[in-house]
């Protein structure tokens, strides 16, 4: 069976789905066009800026073929990514393996609060069993190995994992568990030269200390390798949080023709123009990313793509105001390679300092002020080894970690970086004003 047509259902409240739209492939397979239902029109939310209430079929950005191919504004992020594919390929076996498939394939438990049907009538996803529980993670881990390594698995283990194998994006083998009634996402060890999942959770706590929301994380051991457990910010007391990735968000906001600019400071300036303004919400999460650029920069996080920064949207009937999602996947990449995924600044992809504070306006962020965040990350930073050695990470790792975060650039970074240069003359600059598109 080819699905060629899907239906697109908003789970809020996962007890009472509402139909959104009508999803199609379109540009030779390339693309995932949406048009809302009449019910949805007259009383949903756009589900993105680029998905405005209006009665035609949404079509996907052109130049698919060059591109990568993707679905409409934030439907893009309902479906899997390299992991989650791989696991479709291998459990579900689709004839055709289209974004059609990957999009339904993807099941119930999906990143937000979008679902995908083959009905219009009822929201009937394809039905993935009842999620594994934290003592399944040995074996899960288990089946996640051998899927990654592309050896066969059986049909029990087919079933375990279908729970909630392929949902979620990213590359790294995942699943979602159940631990004492909620979800959370646990990442399994790759084989990488160091203890990756142990790393992560060290990071995240250090980012936490300076001053980072992070999406909260537990280490699993496992018999072989330590595994992450990241709880999901996008359920809440059995409700689902519509959620866009910072792609989605950026692409929404650039003009037709034009190419985004995937970084830092284009999605501050959306948090700042579309960001919750209830208690200056919005200045403290432009501010909070400025803080994370910051952080990702020297901790050597260059993997910091346009799909690992997301924004939830807390009242989407309200008023479809966004807020800055809790930090995840935060972990040095251990590869020193010194270019940013996310652009910083004037200096594009760099990643230094001076890269961070040169568009620091865009955050809302006077230079003394900016300044101020960078010398906070820099203060923890001097404690990372410790807080990584009480994490319980090895000094084996911690040395191979310190050749990049202490090595030459990134070490001389943080010593060079002097605030009293980025001091307000006497006579105050003024606060950067509000955007005249506002
Ligand atoms: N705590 C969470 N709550 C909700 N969604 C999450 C959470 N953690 C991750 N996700 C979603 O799952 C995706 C994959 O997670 P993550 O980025 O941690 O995996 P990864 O495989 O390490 O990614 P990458 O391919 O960037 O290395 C994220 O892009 C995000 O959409
Ligand atoms: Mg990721």
């Amino acid at each position: 069976m080819r699905l060629d047509d899907l239906t697109l259902w908003y789970l809020g409240n996962p007890a009472a789905p509402r139909y959104v739209g009508a999803l199609k492939l379109v540009a030779a397979g390339k693309g995932v066009s949406l048009r809302y239902g009449q019910a949805w029109l007259d009383s949903g939310f756009a589900l993105s800026e680029d998905l405005p209430l209006v009665d035609f079929e949404h079509m996907p950005p052109g130049r698919l073929v060059a591109d990568t191919p993707r679905a409409v504004g934030a439907v893009d992020d309902a479906r899997p990514d390299r992991w989650g594919e791989k696991v479709i390929r291998f459990v579900d076996k689709p004839k055709r393996l289209s974004l059609m498939e990957y999009l339904y394939y993807a099941g119930d438990d999906r990143f937000g609060a979008l679902g995908v049907s083959t009905s219009s009538s009822t929201y009937s996803p394809r039905a993935g069993g009842a999620l594994p529980r934290l003592k399944d993670a040995q074996q899960l881990s288990e089946i996640a190995a051998k899927i990654e390594a592309l050896e066969p698995i059986t049909a029990l283990e087919a079933k375990i994992i279908a729970g909630g194998g392929s949902p979620l994006g990213g590359a790294k083998p995942k699943a979602l568990i159940d631990i004492d009634g909620e979800q959370w996402v646990i990442k399994f060890f790759n084989g990488e030269p160091v203890d990756t999942p142990l790393i992560e959770h060290a990071t995240m706590t250090l980012a936490a200390q300076a001053g980072i929301t992070v999406a909260e994380t537990r280490v699993i051991p496992l018999a072989a390798a330590n595994a992450i457990a990241i709880r999901r910010f996008d359920r809440e007391r059995g409700r689902r949080i519509h959620c866009i990735s910072a792609g989605t968000a950026i692409r929404a906001a650039t003009a037709s023709g034009n190419d985004p600019e995937l970084g830092y400071p284009g999605l501050a300036r959306i948090l700042r123009r579309v960001g919750v303004t209830q208690d200056d919400a919005n200045e403290r999460d432009a501010r909070e990313l400025f803080r994370r650029m910051v952080f990702n920069i020297l901790v050597d996080n260059t993997d910091d793509h346009e799909k690992n920064h997301a924004l939830l949207v807390t009242s989407p009937f309200d008023n479809g105001r966004l807020r800055l999602a809790p930090a995840y996947d935060v972990l040095p990449t251990n590869s020193g390679q010194g270019y940013q995924e996310f652009i910083c600044g004037a200096h594009g992809r760099d990643s230094t300092l001076e890269n961070a504070m040169s568009q620091c306006e865009a955050f809302g962020l006077l230079p003394a002020e900016a300044a101020a965040e960078v010398a906070r990350v820099i203060d923890v930073l001097r404690t990372w080894k410790e807080h990584f050695a009480e994490a319980g990470v090895t000094a084996r790792d911690i040395e191979s970690l310190a050749e990049r975060i202490d090595g030459a650039e990134l070490l001389a970074q943080r010593t060079a970086f002097d605030p009293t240069r980025f001091q307000s003359p006497p006579a105050r600059r003024k606060r950067p004003g509000p955007f005249s598109h506002r």
